[in-house]
């Protein structure tokens, strides 16, 4: 009999205890859909705050969050090309018609890896040539075809008010830049984040919750002005390692990662823009912080055939999981202007930030204006009109025509170079628009619940332990009594009541054994279980054990809730909360 898979021993225990399981379930459900338990909503509630922290709070003098709607009007993915590059490939089988993504079975059944960029006349050839077969009936595949991700619906009754689920919440960010920026005192660097669900009509999901049709993203636009691209905050990060396949190797298949300093990896022109590089080494950080070790992460320079249609460079990072190999956790990519322009050109709206100059220049330009005395004579009743549309009119090409022709139309009438006055006159310019550029990381949420899952996953002794890093662990203690008699249920209702009070989430449980209660906490990640037992009736001290060593200290009830807190902020050792009571076996 074969061992079950790491994954499978997660998708057990995650349906056990309440992390997350296929949605629909009575109904048979439907792949691609999962949901949350009372557990995992809480896990994945962390994983998203401490993104928040990393990304947003540390930076919350020029990085804010926004909330914006899930569906958008079909001109918001006409402007940002979504609707005509938001495309995988399918092919279907001929013989039982089940449907699958084209380059995905290539790279299962053959091994070609790279296929991003491919035509679907390319990819049906590679599939003819290498014998990629239906995996389910062995038939022969049709073929490839392109198709589109987005999630269409209608906004409201009527027809034709096409709307979209949103793919990514970056869109959000671009329309309202111009709003976020005034509100922000339109100054530069500025970052506008957002948490929020995003639809994907993925082809054939079947990696659970590392491929889904919908999920939470955790992303961040940072505008910036190309004239002043330096990130300020580079000096915190610049000796931090970064481990990248450079494009070159990429473009090779030489899956081989090099170890940059972020400076180093700027300065050799590996990464292109400063905020990127910035946010990749903050992006390592906050992965540790989920428990995934350096060495296990990667960065990927995506060559020029596979990248998005929005970005000049991205890197992809990518953890290492024992059933999925290296799985693809965030996108670092450089969207330049792509999509401000984009929207400013379909919406017609200035979606542009301000430079000032640092000594205002003075510029000359050309004016025009009616001549009323010989005008008026002419002109009459309509002179004020012709004067006012005259006025609006491009000074330069009026001179141009005037000095052509003689004359110039206005309102329909001959206006002769006698009826204008041209003047030069100066003008002092204090800045100019321009088109911030844009630097995005972009994290999917149930990706890193599943990574950091897979990571906490132990088994010690034949018994499940989690060792969730311990900020984002969705219970933080367990409160038990030894026995169920004698006061000691009593009193650990009491104490169970003060870490609640004190803010944290903590449970309380009578239903078993302690050795059978210590398992239960362990296998749910619970990083500190207090036992009340006779002496806490005596001294009102309690045993606080520690989910990942066992070791047992002993400490005063009226400590616990400060205690507990600097021990899952990482401010003190377990073994220096209390006096040691029990070495682990
Ligand atoms: N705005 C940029 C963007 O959307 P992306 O690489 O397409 O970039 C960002 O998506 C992240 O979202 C990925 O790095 C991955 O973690 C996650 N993601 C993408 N597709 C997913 C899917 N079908 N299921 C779960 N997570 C997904």
């Amino acid at each position: 009999m074969s061992m079950p898979s790491k994954y499978a021993k997660i998708v057990e225990l995650a349906k056990r205890r309440g992390f997350f399981w296929p949605s629909f379930e009575i109904y048979g459900g439907v792949s691609g859909y999962y949901d949350f338990g009372p557990l995992g909503s809480k896990l994945k509630r962390n994983i998203e705050n401490l993104w928040r922290e990393y990304f947003v709070e540390r930076h919350s003098d020029f990085i804010v969050e926004i909330e914006t709607p899930v569906i958008m009007p079909k001109p918001v993915f006409e402007a940002s090309g979504h609707l005509k590059h938001f495309t995988d490939y399918m092919v279907q089988c001929c013989n039982c018609g089940r449907i699958y993504r084209a380059d995905h079975l290539i790279e299962q059944q053959a091994g070609i890896t790279g296929l991003e960029g491919k035509s679907p006349e390319e990819l049906s050839n590679i599939i003819r040539n290498s014998g990629v077969k239906c995996p389910e009936c062995d038939g022969v595949l049709g073929p490839v075809k392109k198709f589109n991700l987005l999630m269409k619906t209608n906004i409201g009754p009527y027809k034709g008010s096409i709307g979209y689920g949103r793919p990514e919440a970056a869109q959000g960010m671009f329309v309202n830049f111009k709003r976020v920026y005034e509100q922000m005192g339109g100054k530069l660097p500025l970052g506008i984040a957002q948490i929020g669900r995003v639809m994907r009509n993925e082809i054939s999901p079947r990696q659970g919750l590392i491929r889904v049709r919908e999920f939470t993203i955790m992303e961040l636009e940072l505008f910036y002005d190309p004239k002043n691209p330096s990130c300020h905050l580079l000096s915190n990060v610049e000796d931090r390692i970064l481990n990248i396949i450079v494009a070159d190797d990429v473009a090779k298949s030489i899956w081989r990662p090099q170890r940059f300093t972020v400076g180093e990896a700027l300065s050799r022109g590996v990464v292109k823009t400063e905020w990127n590089a910035y946010f990749m080494a903050v992006a390592v950080e906050f992965l540790e912080a989920l428990g995934v070790p350096d060495e296990k992460q990667v960065f990927i320079d995506k060559p020029p055939a596979e990248l998005a249609h929005y970005s000049a460079q991205t890197f992809d990072q990518l953890v290492r999981l024992e059933d999925f190999g290296w799985v693809e956790v965030s996108g670092h990519a450089y969207r330049t202007d792509y999509d401000l322009s984009a929207h400013i050109k379909k919406s017609g709206a200035d979606l542009r930030a301000f430079r000032k100059f640092e000594t205002p220049l003075v510029v000359e330009r050309l004016k025009v204006r009616l001549n009323m005395s010989v005008a008026g004579r002419v002109l009459r009743e309509k002179a004020k009109a012709v004067a006012k549309e005259l006025s609006k009119m491009n000074p330069e090409l009026v001179f141009k025509r005037i000095k052509e022709t003689g004359w110039v139309e206005v309102l329909g009438e001959k206006i002769t170079q006698d009826m204008i006055i041209i003047e030069k006159v100066s003008e002092k310019i204090h800045g100019e628009r321009f088109v911030p550029h844009v630097a995005e990381p972009s994290f999917g949420a149930e990706r890193l619940f599943y990574v950091t899952l897979e990571y906490a996953y132990r088994e010690v002794n034949g018994r499940i332990v989690l060792s969730l890093p311990k900020r984002i662990t969705p219970i933080k203690a367990a409160v038990f009594p030894l026995v169920v008699r004698d006061g000691l249920p009593e009193k650990a209702r009491e104490v169970y009541k003060l870490l609640k009070n004190a803010g944290l989430d903590v449970i309380y449980d009578d239903s078993a054994f302690i050795g059978r209660l210590y398992a239960r906490a362990d296998e749910i990640g619970v990083p500190v279980a207090i036992t009340i037992d006779y002496d806490t009736l005596k001294d009102d001290t309690v045993t606080l054990r520690d989910r990942d060593t066992w070791m047992q200290v002993r400490v005063n009830i009226r400590d616990l809730p400060t205690l507990i807190h600097d021990y899952i902020m990482g401010r003190k050792a377990f073994d220096e909360l209390g006096i040691l009571f029990r070495k682990p076996a």
